[in-house]
């Protein structure tokens, strides 16, 4: 396992983020216990939870299972009430009960909503880290703009600002790219990664033209299917390619997230012991660049520069890194 920098603060974290939201869903408390025991020997020190995770029960289960474990791991966790103060200050509280510790290291904001107001967010996330519930705070899904405005009043107020941009981000799911990489790597935002298996979907199991694998996400979340139909030949030349390189899918399609310099830990999730047996090898495994290339050109889903090269938003090589941003 390889360590990484959090963004701007001095913290170190492995490279594999542990994602829990199977936790208490498809996995049931003790094999969510030997999921993150195992993760743990494996040099895991990063976990990613959220308040909503099966209505709180994942927070729960986390509770118990990190007893002897807290001083060892960083753990994230994300807003679930809605994004006024009252609303931040009291999930605060009751995911610090549920989890069982007394702070947590990260608290994020889960998702931007219609009417939020930044400047409440901020002050309350300020309010939070004061009051010793959180060393850092962070977010999910925000677009560059929003995490730029929301730093901004937060500079301005003397408040922490936000380290960490949680975005979904696959072979397939590529939007990222665009502004939310290049700001992170010119502002060192880290980026923690979700959905790097698409939901499973290139974890080898799903084939164009096949039934869906029973007891599997597909059979419940309409993307995947969606996106098979979409990408079916694709996947289908994706798990040629793993099988050419003796790898395993799972582990091919999370090498390919780690490939990205802007990306600081894709967070794995697992619905059992043995996935993350298999997936936890993908940090061991560094693809070269021509890999990278191959792979990427196996999916027609980069975002195109539609103006030809010309549209701002898709210069990625200013290289703002180290420059006086004053
Ligand atoms: N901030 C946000 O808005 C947000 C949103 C979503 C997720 N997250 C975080 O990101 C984490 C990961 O998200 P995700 O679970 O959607 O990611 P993912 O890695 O794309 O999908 C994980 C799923 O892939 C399948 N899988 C995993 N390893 C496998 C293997 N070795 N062989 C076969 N199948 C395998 C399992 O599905 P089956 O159960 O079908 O087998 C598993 O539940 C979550 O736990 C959560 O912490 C954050």
């Amino acid at each position: 396992m390889k360590y990484v920098k959090l963004g701007k603060t001095g913290e170190i974290v492995s490279e594999m983020c542990m994602g829990t939201m199977m936790f208490g869903d498809r996995c049931d408390e003790a094999e969510s216990d030997r999921i993150l025991g195992a993760a743990m020997e494996r040099g895991v020190n990063f976990v990613d939870t959220a308040a909503m995770y099966v209505q709180g029960r994942t927070e729960e289960i986390l509770g118990r299972i990190l007893k002897g474990r807290r001083r060892e791991l960083f753990i994230a966790t994300k807003v679930h009430k809605g994004v006024d103060r009252q609303s931040i200050l009291e999930s605060i509280d009751e995911s610090l009960a549920r989890l069982q510790i007394d702070f947590v290291d990260m608290y994020m904001i889960h998702w931007p909503r219609v009417g939020m107001q930044p400047k409440e967010i901020m002050g309350a996330l300020n309010e939070v880290v004061t009051q010793g519930k959180a060393r850092y705070v962070g977010c999910c899904n925000f677009p560059a703009w929003l995490y730029a405005h929301s730093n901004a009043i937060a500079e301005c107020n003397d408040w922490p600002t936000l380290i960490c941009n949680q975005v979904p981000y696959n072979l397939i799911e590529r939007g990222v790219e665009v502004e939310i990489l290049p700001q992170a790597v010119a502002e060192q935002v880290a980026i923690t990664t979700y959905r790097p298996l698409v939901m499973g979907l290139l974890a080898g199991k799903y084939a164009v033209g096949q039934p869906l694998p029973a007891n599997s996400r597909g059979q419940t979340d309409a993307r995947i299917p969606a996106w098979l139909d979409k990408y079916g030949e694709s996947i289908k030349s994706f798990a040629q390619f793993a099988a050419d390189h003796g790898v395993h899918p799972a582990q091919l399609a999370i090498s390919w997230v780690r490939h990205s310099p802007a990306v600081t830990a894709p967070i794995v999730g697992a619905s059992s012991l043995i996935q993350l047996q298999a997936t936890v090898a993908a940090f061991d495994f560094d693809l070269t660049d021509q890999e990278y290339t191959e792979l990427s050109d196996l999916f027609d889903t980069a975002v195109k520069e539609e103006a030809g090269g010309q549209f701002p938003a898709f210069r990625r090589d200013l290289n703002l890194l180290g420059q006086a941003l004053g």
